[in-house]
């Protein structure tokens, strides 16, 4: 399908097209418009890929496994075959499936493996290191979505990833400024110069290449599941595993397998919702605040104004609060998923809502920390022209994961485990807390945020939207749904427009640099918020059907993220 050369030609000129030209512009209202289909991506090459697999006949779910393959090789922060994740998909006939590949907890995980002897947790244990990497779900995943959906061969929709991860990709400003400051953990937590390893600091246009990750991308195309749960690639992860005390082993990698679950959904002003379930959490508390938010005139309020933040934040408390407490790995711990979604129940807990004083989180539950780990997750929507739709949110957990590359096999592996409860009650590296539904078990799966989600409006596809950002993931997707179904935004309007989040502890709104007034920063602070400014929350990546049938994307700016389509 791609030769070779056309290929690098058309990633180096599209490199070029897109940091001399998109990036340098202001920030525009309106994203980019297509006719027939779209992807938005973390990176502009992965995106290209995924439009060319769908220009070559491939479908939605076709062009987002070649994304996310593509992702692996230029987004090695997030993008990934050592990570998990989870996938919402919408066929134009409007049947709907999800696919959990999420990490799993290797067999000899124990609840108290992150602990010191006096039961206090051991400093980076769960996120940096061996120790700290899940049992990958990747790529099991993208072979179970193709089973299922897929239309071109596995071969087809590798071989671009092979050919950039051998013949080199270029780095983007951002990617620069970010691989400049992990060098001293990549150091620190391998035992070879890793391609991301410098000497000198990286400069904007340094070429990547990465032949063992080409090699290993070949052994799956080659394999299939097994080139990567098995032999060559297996025996390497096992082997890096020994060398630094992480449990993973082949009977692990051997045994990994996907889920289909059944997609959450619900009702918000006459469009559903369709996201993902436990484990991850972001379904059932993107719907629980979207049932919070219904019967109010947020539009009339005013996107940012003092009252719609406010009821934001004491939705988002008392969700974040059910979260901590409920939520887990439905095949471990009985998920009360109705209850949660109950009306009456969500309602019940909103009527304590008093729009004259904030709640103080310690009223509504316990626990604190802030974070510490930028969070990296990454995510893919696609919209093919037949109308299919497929969100997938995928993750190392943080940013390189747990920094280790595998040697001989060039991916690095995640840092999942963070996201059990390692000590129940005390939080995690995005300050969530935990209770024991979440606690760590043998082959248990950890609970997630993430919360790829699409929209329909009288039965017709609306909106595919998803995001990066650990626990914020959650409240970013809550924002862009409300900003295009509240506060009448297109789609790109809606990523750029700047977010805030709460999420019970620590007791704070996290605002972005200049999202809020000065009058509403104050008015909210009268009210008993305390709030915190922040650099960026969330990367989305989100594709809207325009009332016309064409496709609006909203690529966010915060990031490299890019739209494209055809
Ligand atoms: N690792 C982030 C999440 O799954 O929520």
């Amino acid at each position: 399908m791609f030769s070779s050369k056309c290929f690098f030609i058309f990633s180096f000129s599209l490199f070029t097209l897109y940091s001399c030209v998109n990036r340098n512009q202001q920030i525009p209202l309106r994203g980019i418009i297509s006719e027939k289909a779209m992807v938005s991506s973390a990176h502009p090459l992965a995106s290209a890929i995924g439009v060319e697999i769908m220009k070559n006949g491939g479908n939605a779910i076709d062009a987002a496994i070649a994304t996310h393959f593509a992702l692996a090789v230029v987004y090695p922060q997030a993008g990934n075959i050592g990570g998990g994740g989870f996938a919402v998909i919408r066929l134009n006939n409007g049947s709907i499936n999800s696919l959990d590949f999420r990490e799993k907890a290797p067999a000899l995980a124990h609840r108290d493996m992150y602990l010191n002897a006096d039961g206090q947790l051991i400093d980076l244990k769960s996120t940096h290191g061996h120790m700290a990497s899940g049992v990958p779900g990747a790529v099991d995943g993208m072979f179970a979505l193709h089973q299922k959906y897929g239309t071109l061969t596995m071969a087809e929709l590798i071989e671009p990833s092979i050919e950039i991860a051998q013949r080199g990709y270029t780095l983007t400003p951002l990617a620069t400024k970010l691989l400049n400051t992990k060098q001293e953990e990549f150091q620190k937590y391998n035992r070879w110069s890793t391609p991301y390893q410098s000497d000198h600091n990286w400069e904007v246009g340094d070429t990547i290449t990465q032949p063992d990750l080409a090699k290993t991308l070949e052994n799956i195309q080659t394999n299939g599941r097994n080139g990567f749960y098995e032999g060559i690639v297996a025996d390497q992860i096992v082997a890096e595993m020994q060398i630094g005390e992480g449990l993973v082993s082949h009977a692990d990698l051997k045994n990994y397998q996907s889920v289909w679950r059944k997609p959450i959904t619900g009702k918000y002003r006459g469009h559903q919702i369709i996201s993902m379930a436990p484990p991850s959490s972001g379904g059932i508390a993107l719907i629980q605040l979207l049932q919070g938010t219904e019967d109010y005139p947020i539009s009339d309020w005013g996107h940012n104004s003092t009252k719609t933040i406010h009821l934001m934040a004491e939705l988002e408390r008392r969700v974040y609060a059910d979260r901590a407490t409920f939520l887990g790995d439905p095949d471990y711990i009985d998920v009360p998923i109705d209850q949660l979604l109950d009306s009456a129940y969500n309602q019940k807990r909103y009527d304590e809502i008093s729009f004259l004083k904030a709640t103080p989180s310690v009223l509504v539950s316990s626990g604190k920390i802030p974070p510490s780990e930028s969070p990296e997750t990454t995510h893919i929507s696609v919209v093919d022209a037949n109308g299919n739709a497929v969100a997938i949110t995928t993750t190392l957990n943080s940013s390189f994961g747990n920094k280790v590359m595998v040697k001989g096999a060039g991916f690095f592996l995640n840092n999942e485990m963070d996201d059990f409860s390692s000590k129940p009650g005390s939080p995690n590296q995005f300050g969530l807390i935990g209770g024991e539904a979440n606690a760590i078990a043998p082959h248990k799966r950890m609970l997630s945020s993430m919360t790829p989600t699409i929209v329909t409006y009288k039965d017709k596809l609306k909106m595919v939207v998803g995001t990066p950002g650990g626990s914020t993931i959650i409240t970013s997707v809550y924002q862009t749904l409300l900003n295009v179904i509240d506060h009448g935004m297109g789609m790109q309007e809606a990523v750029n427009a700047k977010r805030v989040h709460h999420q019970w502890y620590p007791d704070e709104i996290r605002v972005e640099t200049d999202a809020l007034t000065e009058n509403v920063q104050n008015d909210l602070e009268k009210l008993g918020h305390q709030l915190r400014i922040t650099d960026k929350i969330g990367r989305m990546d989100c594709i809207l059907v325009l009332p016309d049938g064409r496709l609006e994307g909203g690529a966010d700016p915060r990031g490299d993220n890019t739209a494209l389509g055809y």
